[in-house]
């Protein structure tokens, strides 16, 4: 495991005071960045089309690519540059962010390139250089050159491999060669180590961006600017004044084309190690010397370091799993998960999982950070709620009233995008009335556009070689150094149970105990029904 603790990396740029998270203006290329080659494998997948084509466009029709820039599609089928940027161009059409500009298009268009290739197969590296070489042409030496392993992870092993053997990942050009890998990042801490070592016969650590698309996103990094860019939040952001964290990732969707892959998965690997505890990471983060990669993130490990272990008492009694039963979602009768094209019918594979950490640091001791991720939950909602504790006197409870809500700070990730404080305000009248109200900030009305897609601020980040924004490898191994004690558990305890719960409900009342328990419950807010059934 690495612990690099040097200062950011050579031609990063460095990110002002009042933009600590680079945005707008230093997504612009470096200035000496003339040429840059994303050569993405798996370009007739789903990622490609949906996400990444439409993304690398609009960061062209912005301006955020550098003048000369190339992309080279790889995958099994055969087809021509022509087919390809037919494709590519349907993809946009549909996907796009800003809709499709013919003058755009005709500049990006013919920048499209496509070889077909077996990744096992050490000839069609032969190719893709022959094939590099050309888009490269004299710029070969000083072009950045981005690799994007948009391919299933069984993959991942053979192709880096034959990238390293073919000479392609040149670790001499540590500088201006670079690696995104997609996750999921392993299956359990062992595989993750596994693949680190794999991914470093390639290339070097600094080479190595090992996405995690919540991470792109623009509320995601307003956490930490909230955070370090107001005076008054930091204060009061620690065990003294906090009472306790919740984390919500609910979706409305199911697993939709995806049963084979999630069925093996699960939402724990799928959405809990990684988007999860990223989400926990910027919350819990001590404040870094300085904003560069290296000290964003060693402050990210030592929360993750920091997770109080789950043994298997724990797991018992803080965590619980649930799988969706038929139900009702957004007006839609759905079927069960185990109904759900590609998944095994007797699969119990957790579709929902809610869980009670405890970050042990100086900050933190004591404060429960409860954490849940669900899919056909009643709302689609990913937010991040910050309750404070109740005032030391309950003054107002003698004017006829109960005591007033604890102050919440509420930082909305998805699909509405803002902060929100409630606090208690006097209800207007003769009597000392208290009502909760919001003190609110939308990302969209005061900043009008709707935010970048996290992509476009990946892959403009991955091509600038600023890896602020990705998991570095000790975080990965941390993060599964905490989760995989629980799958462990589930594998090894016979009648462990799946809780049941309705489609279109908030999941199982086994989530609701973790959290009831210790007389708290978790905000349940959106359309819908709004308590979990178990039956
Ligand atoms: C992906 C998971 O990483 O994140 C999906 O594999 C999930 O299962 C998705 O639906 C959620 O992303 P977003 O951006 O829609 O919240």
């Amino acid at each position: 495991m690495s612990n690099e603790s040097s200062e950011g990396m050579p031609g990063q740029p460095d990110r002002s005071p009042e933009d600590p998270t680079g945005s707008r203006a230093s997504r612009r290329v470096t200035h000496d960045m003339k040429h840059a080659t994303v050569v993405i494998f798996g370009a007739s997948g789903d990622l490609c089309q949906r996400k990444l084509m439409p993304a690398l466009y609009t960061l062209c029709q912005e301006g955020f690519l550098p003048e000369d820039f190339a992309i080279v599609g790889v995958a099994r089928s055969q087809k021509s540059d022509e087919v390809f940027r037919e494709e590519m161009r349907a993809a946009v059409q549909e996907h796009g962010r800003l809709g499709l500009d013919e003058q755009t298009w005709s500049r990006f268009g013919s920048r499209l390139h496509y070889r077909s290739g077996d990744l096992a197969d050490p000839a069609s590296y032969e190719r893709l250089r022959e094939a590099i070489d050309e888009v490269e042409g004299e710029r070969r030496s000083e072009s950045v050159r981005l690799y994007y392993l948009a391919i299933p992870p069984s993959w991942f092993p053979v192709t880096l491999q034959n990238l390293s053997t073919s000479g392609l990942s040149t670790k001499e050009h540590a500088d201006r060669v670079r690696v995104v890998v997609e996750k999921p990042f392993g299956e359990d801490l062992e595989s993750a180590a596994v693949l680190n070592r794999q991914v470093h016969e390639a290339f070097e650590e600094r080479q190595v961006f090992r996405i995690d698309h919540y991470l792109g996103k623009e509320t995601v990094q307003n956490i930490l600017v909230f955070r370090l860019a107001n005076g008054i939040f930091e204060p009061l952001w620690n065990r003294r004044y906090v009472d306790h964290v919740q984390i919500t990732v609910a979706e409305t969707i199911g697993v939709e084309s995806r049963g084979a892959y999630f069925d093996k998965a699960g939402i724990m690997r799928d959405i809990v190690q990684n988007h999860m505890l990223q989400l926990l990471c910027l919350v819990g983060m001590e404040v870094p010397a300085r904003f560069t990669a290296e000290h964003v993130r060693n402050e990210k490990v030592k929360v993750l370091m920091s997770l109080s272990p789950m043994r298997e008492e724990d797991v018992k009694t803080s965590v619980a799993r649930g799988q969706y039963a038929e139900g009702e979602v957004d007006g839609q009768r759905v079927p069960a998960y185990r109904y759900e094209p590609s998944v095994d019918a007797r699969s119990s594979t957790e579709t929902f999982v809610a869980l009670r950490a405890f970050v042990d640091n100086w900050r933190w001791a004591g404060v429960p950070f409860y954490l849940r991720a669900g899919k056909r939950m009643c709302a689609r909602t990913t937010e991040i709620t910050i309750s404070f504790k109740k005032p030391p006197l309950a003054l107002f409870k003698l004017a006829h009233e109960s005591l007033p809500d604890p102050n919440v700070l509420i930082m909305q990730i998805q699909p509405e995008e803002g902060i929100s404080l409630r606090v208690g305000s006097k209800r207007p009248g003769s009597r000392f009335a208290i009502d909760p109200v919001e003190l609110a900030f939308n990302y969209a009305t005061s900043f009008g556009d709707a935010p970048p897609e996290a992509y476009e601020r990946l892959l403009i980040d991955a091509i600038n070689g600023d890896s602020t924004l990705f998991a570095r490898e000790d975080e990965v191994e941390y993060a599964w150094r905490f989760i995989s004690p629980i799958h462990e558990f589930w594998r090894t305890t016979e009648h462990c149970p799946v809780h049941p719960y309705w489609a279109g409900s908030w999941g199982p009342d086994a989530a609701d105990r973790i959290i009831n328990r210790d007389g708290r419950a978790w905000r349940n807010e959106g359309p819908g029904k709004t308590a979990g059934t178990d039956h």
